[in-house]
């Protein structure tokens, strides 16, 4: 338990108040005195709702009874797996739930599982009597790094991902990377290319230590991942703090998700993870900045980085002509144009909008054919 002498204590500054942010391997450990204690004193003897899926509720439930036994009632509320749950419907049998239970302006909710049920939490929880206080427990790296931090809160209409949500910020967060040791390598990989994200344009030294400890990365070791997941966070922390509600450099964030997002959709909402999606994506975008002379240096990195993944190849049935059409639909294409995220150098971003259509278009084919090869 060494990850646990040292937990990482962080905090996120937002417009409404504060993130606590607890990682470590072993932070959701029964009877751990910081993080533990202050969720109890957060939790009080006000009734409890635990969002979360049968399989998280198996697998670490028991991580969470010492909490549940404070609370006047805890009520568990179990969703599917996945995007699947980010419905308006669910949200709205959640709400009624949570009225029969006698909830109330100061209950409390907390998310335990990966992004999707951090998505739907943070959404019921920011409408429910028109805003309730939560707290995310990731379960996933994914969520680790990236989805649990910031605030942003969704549910999908057909064929939209993400596209009803608020701001809501979680009052905390915390991060048990011990958690991930039950996660396939998918999974891990996939959040791993968000971290390779924040790295490439936020923090150097983060790329540097993902590189050194890919191996122990990928088989999950909670101790490697920590300092990971903290760093993700802090590199996350600093960009939100500073545009909380993606008016300009929040948008960052957003490096190999516009061809990344194309990707997932037209693979078909689990044909690809939305982690592998971006790491194609960000392979994309290094060819749109090799073209405007950027990321000379960071591009063969990134790529030699992104090939040790071992990455499943890009489904066959991806064409040119519906990436285009995807890309343009793209939620980040605001009214004001299609903005592409592109590396600049190592630990420095630029925000684009001036790509012609065609430019992208004829970089289809060729990234299809072969997208490791950014010369
Ligand atoms: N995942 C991108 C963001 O939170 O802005």
């Amino acid at each position: 338990m060494s990850g646990l002498r040292h937990p990482h204590l962080l905090s996120l500054r937002h417009p409404r108040g504060e993130t606590s942010i607890v990682v470590g391997a072993g932070a959701l450990e029964p009877g751990l005195t910081a993080p533990g204690e202050w969720l109890g004193e957060w939790l009080g003897a006000r009734t409890l709702f635990v969002l979360t899926t049968p399989r998280v509720r198996r697998l670490h439930g028991s991580r969470l009874r010492p909490l549940l036994e404070r609370g006047a009632t805890a009520e568990i509320l179990e969703v599917e797996e996945g995007e699947a749950a980010k419905r308006l419907d669910v949200a709205g049998e959640l709400w009624d739930r949570m009225l029969e239970a006698g909830g109330k302006r100061d209950s409390r909710l907390l998310t335990f599982g990966g992004g999707s049920v951090g998505d739907l939490g943070g959404f019921v929880a920011g409408c429910f009597l028109r805003g309730i206080e939560y707290v995310q427990l990731p379960t996933t790296l994914l969520a680790q790094v990236d989805a649990s931090l910031g605030g942003k809160t969704a549910v999908d209409r057909p064929g939209a991902k993400n596209c009803v949500g608020l701001f809501h910020h979680p009052a905390g967060v915390i991060s048990d990377t011990e958690l991930l040791s039950t996660l396939p390598r998918e999974e891990i990989r996939a959040g791993l290319a968000e971290v390779v994200k924040m790295a490439a344009l936020l923090d150097p030294d983060l790329l540097a230590r993902v590189e050194r400890d890919l191996d122990a990365l990928l088989a999950g070791d909670a101790i490697a991942l920590a300092p990971v997941v903290a760093a993700s966070a802090r590199a996350k922390i600093g960009v939100v703090e500073e545009d909380p509600e993606e008016a300009d450099r929040r948008r960052l964030l957003n490096f190999g998700h516009t061809m990344g997002h194309a990707l997932e959709a037209a693979a078909g909402f689990g044909g690809l993870r939305h982690g592998e999606a971006v790491a194609y994506g960000m392979l994309f975008a290094l060819r749109l900045a090799r073209d405007r002379g950027l990321a000379a240096e960071l591009a063969p990195r990134l790529v030699r980085l992104l090939g040790r993944f071992e990455l499943p190849p890009l489904p066959p049935s991806l064409h040119r002509e519906e990436l285009v059409a995807l890309v343009g639909r793209d939620k980040k294409a605001r009214e004001s144009g299609l903005a592409w995220v592109l590396p600049a150098k190592l630990g420095e971003g630029v925000i684009v909008h001036d790509i012609p259509m065609a430019q992208v278009e004829a970089e289809i084919a060729p990234f299809l054919a072969s997208p490791f090869a950014v010369k």
